[in-house]
């Protein structure tokens, strides 16, 4: 392979090699990117998903250029390519890699079939601030949680080895920092401290590197005044010195570019040079690349070398051999005709739909519903009937007649036995608009007037009033949650809070289903709905699995992979707080309001219940290498069989530095029959105990006292001690 891409190299002409430095956007057939390619001057293309389209430009590359190198096709492969699945917050959710790498093993087979060879996936930013709109993106707050996740999904996009028949390269980003965004506003700048970093938000990316990944983009953000596009420290000496990453960086979108716009290159020529410098071998851009105009000037200047160049282009073509692109460059329409949307492919989305909902309240037992109790049901609220609603952001329209509202699963299940009606009762929309809802085609109706408002209102509420149940589906619509979608307030959109207090003081049984990428204040619904199904964006097939989690077929068993507040005052809120003064007041910090989440960290309840029993560690005392054993007992006390996610948590309680109240350092999702008990085991050695300090500037294995619980949740009271000795 690197004597393939050295004798490649050696033939190409300066052009050339900038060429494969240079991606562009296709969003509809274009003469002049037509043009680059024939010329052997651009080395990808991203957004284009026709495997028409695909083929007829890799012929251009192909059969056109002097070399013959293939293009590398990228796209947002999120949750889906046409199968879509849950969310990657849901998914996180489930708190079950297999699923996970389940998934992105479909979504990574329906992208190859078109020929698309690279994933813009997996995001791996924790995020701690609600408002921000990409959390929905990622996996959540923890970097335990979100390492595992991100491995899962490197071994689904690339399978077991990059070039596996059937996968694709996955490109981790946005590398670092970009969730930490300040006040959770989209591209803003973040500060985030050394110990922050290196123990929280580079670890999942630093998981992605040892699981395989190939390729890296750097974030736009400006990290601690260094942009992370032009942060050497970042792409070089984290990701290449320490983590030995040896795939290559692309760019976020015009990312280079915006090096100028941060005040961080006197000029987009100087922005080429430090993006290059720093260590991003391929520039994302929309209409031309700093990299095509910047850098042949800095050759000729000596500012950088012919050496440097061949260093920035052999990985692009290492990874284009790897996987078989010179060997197999075109898609097989027939054949990927056959790919996508498969049954198959479906169920997996339901099953996946099914492990991430989060049960957050049932009072009184209200769900499961019973299949022959109501016999007229009211669907209430303005994402019940909603495709793009049920599937979330980064998706493509083009085939939602595939995709099972809410208010169709319903019907689906039992609409033979029940009388269902239908009233969205508000309508919700952004107040400034999202320049995604053009990218995917998005078509809003037209707003009522006040006058519609009024009726559409009434409407529903008289359909709740004459009905035996209501089930009220609210939250967000898609485009209020993902890129370029943060809020300043986490209320229900709209009026859909006095759509939902209407209905409810009714006093008919009511059940409450949230859409949504992001927790909400539901403050008030936390105290008056009984029962509260938390199922995020759930995807293609998300009427199905919703119909089957609230009439029992399956039951909840995901996990809050992130802590839920009160309002939005509390943020940024998260379970891994350091002890402080006065801790038995942690919970009473404001005079206003309660300081604890509304919901914590890993919480999720289920039809049935468990108890944990039997903590018991191997060994009271190891030394810094060692390793012990968790075990521990987790019955099902209920009558059905369900899922529970076991979580061990432990604290360091004192050392070089002051570490957090618990961090979660083993997880384990299992279905137990009713009754059934069974003993786990959990492993705590080197990688569990070990951490960045701060104040020697190491990676420390403390010889001290650690606590150790393990439960159902980040509260867990199941306790155990041992000690690191010297
Ligand atoms: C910008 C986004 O930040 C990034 O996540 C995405 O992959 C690129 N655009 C390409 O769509």
């Amino acid at each position: 392979m690197r004597q393939r891409a050295d004798g490649l190299l050696q033939q190409m002409t300066l052009d050339e090699k900038l060429g494969q430095l240079s991606q562009l956007f296709q969003f509809e057939p274009k003469k002049a990117i037509d043009e680059k390619v024939a010329a052997g001057q651009l080395g990808s293309i991203l957004f284009v998903t026709s495997p028409a389209e695909i083929n007829r430009l890799q012929h251009l590359a192909v059969d056109n250029t002097r070399l013959h190198i293939p293009l590398i096709f990228g796209f947002d492969v999120i949750h889906g390519f046409r199968t879509i699945f849950p969310v990657p917050i849901a998914m996180a959710a489930s708190w079950d890699p297999a699923a996970v790498m389940r998934a992105q093993t479909v979504a990574a087979k329906e992208a190859r079939s078109v020929g698309i060879d690279w994933a813009f996936a997996p995001m791996l930013d924790i995020a701690r601030d609600p408002r921000w709109g990409r959390i929905v993106e990622g996996a959540g707050e923890d970097p335990y949680l979100g390492s595992a996740i991100a491995a899962a999904q490197v071994h689904g996009f690339q399978g077991d080895y990059i070039g596996a028949p059937d996968h694709i390269l996955a490109c981790m980003k946005h590398f670092a920092g970009y969730g930490a965004a300040i006040g959770g506003r989209d591209y803003d700048e973040a500060y985030i401290p050394e110990t922050l970093l290196y123990n929280v938000y580079l670890a999942p990316f630093h998981a992605a590197v040892k699981a395989g990944i190939g390729s890296a983009m750097s974030a736009y953000l400006d990290l601690n005044d260094v942009p992370a596009t032009g942060n050497r420290w970042l792409l070089h000496d984290v990701l290449r010195d320490q983590w030995k990453f040896s795939g290559f960086v692309v760019s976020d979108a015009n990312s280079v570019k915006s090096l100028e716009t941060h005040g961080y290159a006197r000029d987009v020529n100087e922005a080429a040079l430090s993006a290059f410098n720093a260590g991003v071998n391929m520039e994302m851009a929309i209409n031309f690349t700093a990299y095509s105009k910047g850098l042949k000037p800095a050759l000729e200047n000596g500012q950088i070398t012919k050496q440097e160049i061949d260093d920035a282009v052999r990985p692009i073509l290492e990874m284009k051999i790897r996987l078989g692109l010179f060997e197999h460059p075109f898609a097989d329409v027939d054949r990927s005709k056959q790919v996508l949307a498969t049954p198959e492919h479906r169920t997996v989305s339901r099953e996946t739909a099914e492990r991430t909902a989060v049960l957050l309240r049932n009072e009184g037992r209200v769900l499961p519903l019973s299949k022959t109790a109501y016999k007229k049901i009211a669907v209430v609220g303005p994402l019940a009937d909603s495709q793009p609603d049920t599937l979330g952001s980064w998706v493509f329209q083009d085939d939602l007649q595939e995709t099972v509202t809410i208010l169709a699963g319903l019907r689906n299940k039992i609409g033979a036995k029940a009388e269902i009606t239908y009233a969205p009762g508000v309508q919700i929309a952004r107040k400034f608009p999202s320049f995604f809802d053009d990218i995917f085609h998005l078509k809003t109706p037209p707003a009522w007037t006040a006058e519609q408002a009024k009726e559409e209102m009434a409407k529903a509420v008289t359909l709740a009033r004459t009905s035996d149940l209501a089930i009220l589906v609210l939250g967000e619509a898609q485009n209020m949650s993902g890129e370029a979608a943060s809020r300043e307030s986490l209320d229900l959109p709209g009026r859909e809070e006095q759509l939902l207090e209407a209905v409810a003081a009714l006093g008919k049984p009511v059940v409450l289903v949230l859409l949504n990428g992001r927790p909400l204040n539901i403050k008030w619904a936390a105290r008056h709905i009984p029962a509260i199904l938390d199922v995020w964006y759930p995807g293609t097939q998300g009427g199905n699995a919703v119909a089957n989690l609230l009439f029992g077929d399956a039951v909840p068993g995901g996990k809050l992979p992130i802590t839920w507040p009160r309002d939005e005052g509390q943020i940024p809120t998260y379970y891994a707080h350091n002890t402080t003064q006065a801790p038995e007041n942690q919970g009473k910090r404001y005079w206003d309001e309660d300081s604890t989440p509304l919901y914590p960290f890993g919480y999720g309840l289920s039809y049935s219940a468990f108890a944990f029993s039997n903590l018991t560690l191997s060994r009271s005392e190891i030394t810094p290498g060692e390793t012990l054993d968790v075990s521990v007992d987790v019955e099902n006390t209920g009558a059905i069989a369900a899922d529970e996610v076991a979580q061990l948590y432990i604290r360091q309680q004192y050392g070089s530095t002051s570490r957090p109240v618990r961090e979660l350092k083993g997880f384990q999702r299992l279905t137990l029959a009713p009754h059934e008990k069974k003993k786990l085991h959990f492993s705590l050695g080197n990688d569990e105990l070990t951490y960045w300090s701060t104040a020697t500037k190491a990676w420390v294995e403390e010889p001290v006292t650690f606590d150790v619980w393990v439960g159902g949740d980040s509260t867990a009271t199941l306790h155990a001690n041992f000690n690191i000795t010297k």
